[in-house]
């Protein structure tokens, strides 16, 4: 369709970016980004009449967004950025294709596939993009782009960790050379920390903080903030408990990046971290739990020598909560019992048919403690 509306307009369309890579992988997709050689709105426009759908235009930028099914498409006129000096904001004209792929990040998402009826599917590769992706390698279209856009530092380590691939070369001495400037530090914090948000979200999240941790760019990012075997410690075991979450609680939509954030934030004065992510009340309210009351949760847990003692200690607190203590193996034992039978023993109340409010509570609950203690031991 997109095809047929750029032939009638006098215009040609692609497929581009993001996309053309995944659907190279064999990856499933859900965005399509489309530029034109013409008007990119005006080619959205017809597009929308067609499918009965919405159009946003944003015709500052020369693009529109609009949702069929469950597909998020994105109309652009193909532009040139060039950037006045470092870490400007870019001046954006209309160009070729090929200057259009030119100005993006890594050569992996720089290709474009034709939709023209003359040579629908065809592939354009003008920088070696699937060389790099038969190689697994990031690689930045020329030396100047972390320089331009410092977010791809850390786009750069999100791909690489999401795929396993490796750094360039000379991708990898440029990157160095711009976390040596102290780009990161410089560059819109909103954007660095959309970014970052980004990666707490990735399957893959261990991997990027790992290479996060290499090329230490958190230290650039959060204030005060130190890596320590302890903490990568911490985080492989927090890997295991979220695994295990993910297969006992699969209908818990948790998101679990937020709880490495917190073990990341342990050590440094965090909450104003959080807000500048625009964490949500949930992850905010688990970080002070964690930072005032783990330790002594955690000194408690040990010590409880019967199930309702168990209970009592974790009675209250979230679940999110609770699978951070599991960080700690030994205490796991217990934190399962909770979690999958003690939070759900159910009393039979037909023998309090006597009592009211206040005095029917404590009875079932003392009838709790006295039934989980007679059913389940501790090992
Ligand atoms: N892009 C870029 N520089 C950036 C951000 C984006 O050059 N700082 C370009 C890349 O070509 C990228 C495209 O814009 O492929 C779309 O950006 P985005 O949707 O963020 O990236 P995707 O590659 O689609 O990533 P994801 O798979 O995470 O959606």
């Amino acid at each position: 369709v997109v095809g047929k509306i750029c032939q009638e307009l006098g215009f040609k369309g692609y497929l581009v970016g993001g996309v053309v890579r995944d659907i190279l992988m064999g990856r499933r997709i859900w965005d399509l980004d489309f530029v034109v050689e013409g008007d990119g709105i005006k080619v959205a426009e017809r597009f929308a009449q067609h499918y009965r759908v919405n159009v946003h235009p944003f015709p500052e930028f020369g693009t529109a967004h609009l949702k069929v099914g469950d597909f998020k498409i994105e109309f652009a006129t193909t532009r040139r950025e060039t950037y006045p000096h470092p870490g400007a904001y870019p001046v954006v004209e209309p160009a070729s294709l090929k200057e259009d792929l030119f100005r993006r990040d890594f050569t992996i998402n720089a290709m474009a596939i034709s939709v023209m009826e003359e040579d629908f599917g065809t592939l354009i590769d003008y920088f070696g993009g699937l060389r790099d992706l038969k190689d697994k390698l990031i690689r930045i279209l020329h030396p100047l782009s972390f320089v331009e856009d410092p977010v791809r530092i850390l786009r750069a380590l999100r791909f690489a960790g999401r795929f396993d691939f490796k750094l360039s070369k000379s991708t990898e001495k440029a990157m160095l050379n711009a976390l040596s400037m102290h780009l990161l530090k410089q560059a819109s914090r909103g954007r660095l920390l959309k970014e970052l948000t980004l990666a707490f979200r990735e399957e893959k999240l261990l991997d990027i903080l790992k290479l996060y941790r290499q090329y230490k760019v958190l230290e650039e990012l959060i204030d005060g903030f130190q890596w320590s075997q302890d903490l990568e410690l911490k985080l492989e075991k927090l890997k295991e408990v979220v695994s295990w979450h993910k297969i006992e609680f699969p209908d818990k939509k948790l998101e679990y990046g937020w709880l490495y954030l917190v073990i990341l934030l342990e050590k440094v004065k965090g909450e104003e971290f959080l807000r500048d992510m625009s964490a949500p009340a949930w992850v905010r309210e688990l970080y002070r739990t964690y930072k005032e009351q783990a330790k002594e949760v955690i000194r408690k847990l040990h010590q409880a020598k019967k199930p309702s003692e168990v209970y009592l200690t974790l009675k209250g607190f979230s679940e999110p909560f609770y699978l951070l203590l599991a960080i700690e193996e030994s205490l796991r034992p217990k934190i399962v019992l909770y979690m999958e039978k003690l939070s759900k023993l159910k009393v039979d109340v037909s023998r309090f048919s006597g009592l009211k409010g206040k005095e029917l509570g404590k009875a079932i609950e003392n009838e709790k403690l006295r039934l989980m203690d007679e059913t389940f031991t501790l090992t």
